[in-house]
């Protein structure tokens, strides 16, 4: 297998559960936590502005509605995307992909970008989040890992940066996800914790791949995946993983 450049813990979302996911606040929390690794998901505004947000629609996590890939960036960047988590984050906008890559790079936190496309702009969103990291991450030590749960976006990313590492994320891998994972030319595979075995960890390592395994919360399992060969752990719990496996930050 390749090497591998990537800290074992991963911050799921930037900040965990301590900060509203997926904002600027949450990318500088992990950081001051000690993370040197971020994961966080990004997709296209209508007029092709690449954002952080995980569900397709902003009801959940900002003060407005509806589907979010509808709206322009200057129509996002008004939203409060901090109220729904706590009184402490209100009015936290919501973070553009270039603002956190450069908050990033000037503390040297490495990303796991995720890619979440927009339904249907699949090909589009890959292809320009695999253009802007490239750009972002020029001269960069560590490359950011793109990842996504889209086949399509990832292969889209590939076409058009070809050397950035790819990893594909599926919950419960599949000899036929193996056979994506090769396609893709991925360094990685990202299951759920619930499907994390000692022979898929195998399995994987025996196809040159990597394991990344999300979210992981309980610090015994997080041991017993590494144990298990696990090459990272994306968590949530970033606290308490912080104080009881700082070398592994
Ligand atoms: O990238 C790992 C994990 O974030 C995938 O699930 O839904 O939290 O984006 P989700
Ligand atoms: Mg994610």
């Amino acid at each position: 297998m390749k090497s591998w450049p990537y800290p074992r813990l991963v911050a799921h979302r930037g900040g965990g559960l301590l900060a509203p996911e997926n904002t600027m606040a949450a990318i500088r929390l992990g950081q001051s936590l000690g993370f040197r690794a971020a994961e966080f998901d990004v997709k296209l505004a209508r007029d092709g502005v690449a954002f952080l947000l995980h569900d397709s629609t902003l009801d959940r996590t900002t003060s407005g509605s509806g589907p979010a890939g509808e709206r322009t960036w200057d129509e996002l960047a008004v939203l409060d995307a901090g109220s729904w988590h706590s009184e402490a984050f209100h009015g936290e906008p919501m973070a553009r992909f270039d603002d956190v890559a450069r908050a990033l790079r000037e503390r040297g936190t490495i990303a796991n970008v995720e890619i979440k496309p927009v339904p249907g702009t699949e090909r589009e969103t890959g292809r320009e989040i695999a253009i802007r990291s490239a750009a972002l991450w020029d001269g960069a030590a560590v490359a950011p890992l793109l990842s996504s749960f889209s086949f399509e976006a990832l292969a889209a990313s590939r076409e058009a940066a070809p050397q950035l590492p790819r990893g594909f994320i599926v919950a419960a891998p599949t000899e036929a996800d193996f056979e994506r994972l090769a396609q893709l030319e991925a360094v990685s595979v990202h299951c759920a914790r619930q499907h994390a075995t000692p022979g898929l960890i195998a399995r994987a390592h025996a196809a040159g791949v990597r394991v990344l395994v999300w979210t992981v919360n309980d610090p015994p399992e997080a041991r017993r995946l590494l144990e298990w060969g696990a090459d990272g752990i994306i968590t949530d719990n970033l606290r308490q993983f912080a104080n009881r496996f700082p070398e592994l930050l």
